[in-house]
């Protein structure tokens, strides 16, 4: 097995070490987040860094880039306090791919990449229309993160948009089957596929292995 000290990895070509480094910690969910600043223009861009953060309250956080790479997104839930994310799946992962092109502010992504924005009452952040599951968060904290200027960006979980088939009597939904997508890397994609589920682990479990 080869050994890669960081001192190495810090000499590579930078897209050869960001892809690099950013498979190391696994597949990460893929998502779109939804926005619209102070004069109600949308934005949409793709983030990978979403993770939940407690279940009550309902907590999700995401990874925003510095500010001079990706502005757009963060500067509208501050300025509006309310945004969306939405998976991403097979029938529009490229028109996704796409938004994370540096688009001017004045570009409305959805119709850039021609995506369909869906409103609901009371919410005035759009929603992706053909995602098959979608929430809609107020925003709680951002956290400067000194060490690499991004920032954690903290919501609250309001609305949840989807069929009430994908979820089982437990509660748990099945991503597989709605092929909520996955992402690894700068620029790669995938759907998933379940091997087990178990019960909730104790001391004295038996281990069941899978084939
Ligand atoms: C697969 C993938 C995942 C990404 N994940 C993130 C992320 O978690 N955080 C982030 O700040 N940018 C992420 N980006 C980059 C943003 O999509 C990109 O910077 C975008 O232009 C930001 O747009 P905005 O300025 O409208 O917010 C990702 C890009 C790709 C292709």
């Amino acid at each position: 097995m080869r050994h890669f000290s960081i001192d190495t990895v810090s000499t590579w070509e930078r897209f050869y070490r960001a892809n690099f480094i950013n498979c190391l910690s696994g597949f990460k969910s893929a998502n779109l987040i939804g926005t619209v600043n102070k004069e109600g223009q949308p934005n949409l861009a793709v983030f990978s860094s979403v993770v939940h953060l407690g279940s009550d309250p309902a907590l999700i956080g995401f990874i925003n880039r510095p500010l001079a790479a990706a502005p757009h997104t963060i500067q509208n839930i501050e300025a509006t306090g309310a945004y969306t994310i939405n998976h991403i799946h097979p029938s529009f992962v490229a028109e996704a791919h796409q938004t994370s092109a540096k688009y001017p502010v004045e570009v409305n992504e959805f119709e850039a990449v021609g995506l369909k924005p869906l409103y609901i009452d009371n919410l005035i952040a759009p929603f992706v229309a053909e995602s098959i599951i979608k929430y809609a968060l107020q925003l709680v904290e951002i956290v400067p993160i000194k060490h690499n200027n991004t920032f954690l960006v903290i919501g609250a979980i309001k609305d949840i948009l989807m069929e009430e088939t994908l979820i089982g009597v437990d509660g748990f939904i099945s991503l597989e089957k709605a092929e909520s997508m996955v992402s690894l890397g700068l620029d790669a994609y995938f759907t998933t596929k379940l091997v087990a589920r178990y019960g909730y682990a104790k001391p004295d479990s038996t281990i069941i292995k899978t084939d």
